[in-house]
């Protein structure tokens, strides 16, 4: 079972998530960091830039891509990651990939297993940060993407395009239709997990994933099949977790040297 922090603020959970990557990166400078993008991660990248930690060793790779936007174009997730990420964190851009970077057309055929080599020649992810979407999506896995999926291109569904057309000027149009998402058997494979949910929009996808059944139908419930979760959510979004108490309890009496 995943375990469950539910928090009083966004703030509080980036803080518990940037815990999490603080004792990572000290033992290891070099650490892979697992990158989504998203307003859910934000708070933690300001409480880890907030830490003056030396994160020029850490590699980063992106969860996915959007597919079809100009080299360069603001929205496109390399440009949000450097804006957000690498540059705040102080990560070294060289260090940093995205899925289908540099290639395009004919090239992204083989896009898949390009990225999925250098996620293995990197050693694999450490930790990997999720944000999940109100389809119960991770990354781009959009609902019916198998526990088994790899890196891959992918059709978004309707509901991410609306969902993401605020950061396309609210018009749905221009939001790609396509992207290139790690798979769901890619994210498992990360050595730890850490999702992140605030707001009551979560609640239900939220629920569903941490303790409705396993099934492609809900993409995110596939984290219930990792051994080390860690799910931290604000009140809004954990509203409708059946076992909120049980949480509570675990975090609140967890034992000093888990602390
Ligand atoms: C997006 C991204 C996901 C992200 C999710 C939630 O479309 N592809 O990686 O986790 O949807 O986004 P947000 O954190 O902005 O709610």
């Amino acid at each position: 079972m995943a375990e469950v922090v539910i928090v009083d603020s966004p703030e509080t959970g980036g803080a518990i998530a940037a815990d999490l990557v603080e004792r990572l990166v000290r033992v290891r400078p070099g650490a892979v960091l697992g990158l989504a993008t998203g307003s859910s991660p934000l708070p933690l990248w300001r409480a880890l830039a907030g830490r003056g930690l030396d994160l020029s060793w850490v590699r980063g790779f992106a969860l996915d891509e959007y597919l079809g936007l100009p080299p360069g174009h603001p929205e496109s997730y390399r440009a949000v990651l450097e804006r957000e990420v690498v540059v705040p964190l102080g990560l070294d851009p060289e260090r940093v990939r995205v899925p289908g970077q540099g290639l395009e057309g004919a090239g992204l055929a083989g896009a898949g297993e390009d990225y999925e080599g250098r996620l293995a020649a990197a050693g694999g992810v450490d930790l990997q940060v999720l944000g999940i979407g109100r389809t119960g999506h991770l990354g781009f896995n959009e609902p019916g993407s198998s526990f088994a999926s790899r890196t891959r291109v992918k059709l978004l569904a309707e509901l991410t395009r609306r969902d993401n057309a605020r950061f396309f000027g609210g018009d749905v149009d221009r939001v790609p239709t396509h992207c290139i998402t790690q798979g769901i058997g890619t994210i498992l494979e990360a050595r730890r997990l850490v999702l992140l949910a605030w707001g009551e929009d979560k609640a239900e996808a939220l629920a569903a994933a941490v303790e409705g059944p396993l099934t492609a139908s809900v993409p995110a419930s596939a984290i219930q099949l990792h051994p080390e979760v860690t799910v931290i959510a604000d009140e809004a979004a954990a509203s409708r977790l059946a076992n909120a108490a049980y949480y509570r309890e675990s975090w609140a009496r967890r034992p000093d040297w888990a602390r």
